[in-house]
């Protein structure tokens, strides 16, 4: 990272500041960059029984093993939202169209509101709450803020958790690698350059 981004490293805290002055002024951008509260509750034995809930799933999310009683028509974006309270994934369109419950999954971006949550089990699943490191945004969320990568801010969970699988697979994307890999997250704001800049900005400050 060049001392010029270091010195704009921007901490959570930091973030929360300058969104109460007015820099970001809306509860929805501080969860959509994922500042929202952490879940790093186990609900598995302590959740009172749903007589729909007749599965157990067993599956990582954010590096903390998770054993939840679930509905097995439960999907992925239910049980996290509604079981895990890791409400910075977004259900928008519902329908695996628009890329707003994005999530990582095993390394890959996923549409959580597409899959059932059963069909986790056993997996590492990463949510854009999982970004954090402590008190710290994630390099990729820094550089949306950097860049001004949003607007309503609500497809930014989605957009950002695309990006971070790219960059798993490829630290170096030129700008058609991310047209390619954010082609299936719609930002209904048309933020589309400064959200690519963002992410082209996230790996040059990484690598
Ligand atoms: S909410 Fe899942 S793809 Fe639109
Ligand atoms: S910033 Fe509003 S939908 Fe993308």
């Amino acid at each position: 990272m060049s001392k010029d981004s270091e010195s704009k490293k921007i901490s959570r805290r930091n973030f929360l500041g300058k969104a109460g002055t007015g820099i970001v002024g809306s509860s929805i951008l501080i969860s959509s960059i994922g500042a929202a509260d952490k879940s790093g509750t186990d609900l598995a034995e302590t959740s009172p029984i749903d007589p729909k809930e007749t599965d157990i799933l067993q599956f990582w999310v954010n590096g903390k093993l998770q054993k939840l009683r679930i509905n097995p028509s439960a999907t992925l974006a239910e049980i996290l939202r509604d079981k895990l309270n890791l409400t910075g994934t977004k259900i928008v369109c519902n329908q695996g169209a628009c890329g707003g419950c994005t999530v990582v999954m095993d390394n890959k971006a996923v549409y959580a509101c597409h899959m059932l949550a059963l069909d986790a089990a056993g997996k590492k699943v990463i949510t854009i709450e999982g970004l954090l490191e402590g008190e710290e945004l994630h390099h990729l969320q820094e550089a949306f803020v950097e860049k001004d990568g949003l607007q309503c801010g609500f497809c930014t969970p989605g957009q950002i958790m695309s990006a971070y699988a790219l960059l798993l697979s490829k630290p170096k994307p030129n700008r058609d690698d991310v047209i390619e890999a954010m082609s299936g997250n719609i930002c209904r704001c048309g933020a589309y350059p400064k959200i690519l800049d963002s992410v082209l900005l996230a790996a040059q400050n990484k690598n």
